[in-house]
């Protein structure tokens, strides 16, 4: 008895010495570990007589109650002297502008897409997307391009080895056009949709790529002529280059899904070795560029589509998105665009803050 309160007491005049943490850990381990004195005391007790047990248990237990409060009590106090002395050396200077975190910007062809969505927004037109694997059905044949077309050529596009469950050939989709099948089949008419996206075809050098992307555009309705085609296109593309001076020459082309078919060319000057486009053509010191084919969707397709012709007629056009992002923002090499340098996107890419919007201009460069 005599010998466990000086025991205790000794335990509790260290504890209360204690000058760090580790050292009340050692003393912890000591009186209360596994091989600690209070617990081999308690063990004890398990091979005594009831009668001993009563009369030693009571000061055991009070010993380890005492011991494990000191324990606790003198952590607690050298946690908070460490507390105290950290928050009277540290300052924390609030003022000091955050760290500079790497931040990634919007690819050129995202912010084109997004420009585009803006501009046709404000014309009333619905933003529709299709499967990039697509069927040779809405591909090709509803299109009207039948079955000896050349697009339909193994080495112009990438089919697929198994058919789907209509046994319809799968491919990689050619262009956009299949979003005009899907939208008048599953919405009917009146149409007033751009569809932009990935298309894929066996070429690849400088100016092709594989995979490129393009934005198609669809109008169906009552009285639908080519003078609204030419007011879309030209409205379109003077908001997108914010350049009222876009001059548009329309010429007489072949597709099989419009007719007439026209394509569509824009003035241009080379200007400090770059494209500029602005002004006629026909101007001295300009050109004309192709840009887009386009026509009034032929009465046929239209019918593939389920819709009565006679009643319905509209316009489309066909566009790709990676060479108006090339001539807005002056880029040479369309390989470039699918790389994936870090270098080229910090150079080229957008700020995601700046949303292309209309009354703040449509992607003004960042
Ligand atoms: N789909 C055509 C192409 O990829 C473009 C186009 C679309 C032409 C719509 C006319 C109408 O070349």
């Amino acid at each position: 008895m005599e010998e466990l309160q000086t025991q205790k007491n000794t335990a509790l005049e260290a504890i209360e010495a204690a000058g760090s943490l580790d050292a009340v850990e050692a003393l912890r381990v000591d009186a209360l570990g596994k091989q600690g004195w209070i617990s081999q005391l308690l063990k004890t007790l398990g091979k005594m007589t009831p009668e001993e047990r009563q009369e030693k248990a009571p000061a055991i237990q009070q010993a380890r109650a005492e011991v494990a409060d000191a324990i606790a009590a003198r952590k607690d106090a050298l946690e908070n002297a460490e507390l105290d002395r950290r928050l009277a050396t540290e300052t924390l200077d609030l003022s000091l502008p955050a760290p500079d975190e790497a931040r990634g910007t919007v690819h050129p062809v995202s912010q084109v897409m997004d420009e585009l969505a803006e501009i046709f927004a404000d014309l009333g037109f619905a933003v529709k997307t299709g499967p990039e694997v697509e069927d040779d059905w809405h591909n090709f044949t509803a299109l009207n391009m039948d079955e000896h077309h050349p697009a339909r050529a193994m080495h112009d596009t990438f089919y697929f080895p198994d058919r789907d469950k209509e046994d319809r050939a799968m491919l990689l989709r050619t262009h956009t056009s299949p979003v005009q099948i899907r939208t008048m089949v599953n919405e009917g008419a009146p149409v007033r949709i751009i569809a932009p996206g990935r298309v894929y075809r066996s070429d690849s050098d400088a100016t092709h790529t594989p995979m490129f992307h393009q934005v198609e555009g669809l109008v169906i309705d009552r009285d639908i002529h080519l003078g609204h085609l030419k007011w879309t296109l030209e409205t379109f593309l003077k908001a997108f280059f914010e350049r009222d001076d876009i001059v548009l020459r329309l010429r007489p082309s072949y597709f099989p899904f419009t007719e007439p078919s026209v394509e569509v060319d824009v003035g241009f000057e080379i200007v400090k070795g770059r494209r500029v486009l602005g002004g006629s053509g026909d101007a001295p010191g300009h050109a004309w560029m192709e840009l887009l084919g386009s026509g009034m969707v032929n009465r046929r397709v239209i019918e593939f589509a389920g819709l009565d012709p006679d009643e319905w007629q509209g316009f489309a056009f066909g566009v790709g998105v990676d060479r108006l992002a090339m001539l807005k923002y002056g880029m040479d090499d369309l390989r470039a665009f699918f790389d994936g340098d870090i270098r080229w996107l910090q150079h080229y890419g957008f700020s995601p803050y700046d949303q292309p919007t209309l009354s703040a201009g449509v992607g003004a460069p960042a």
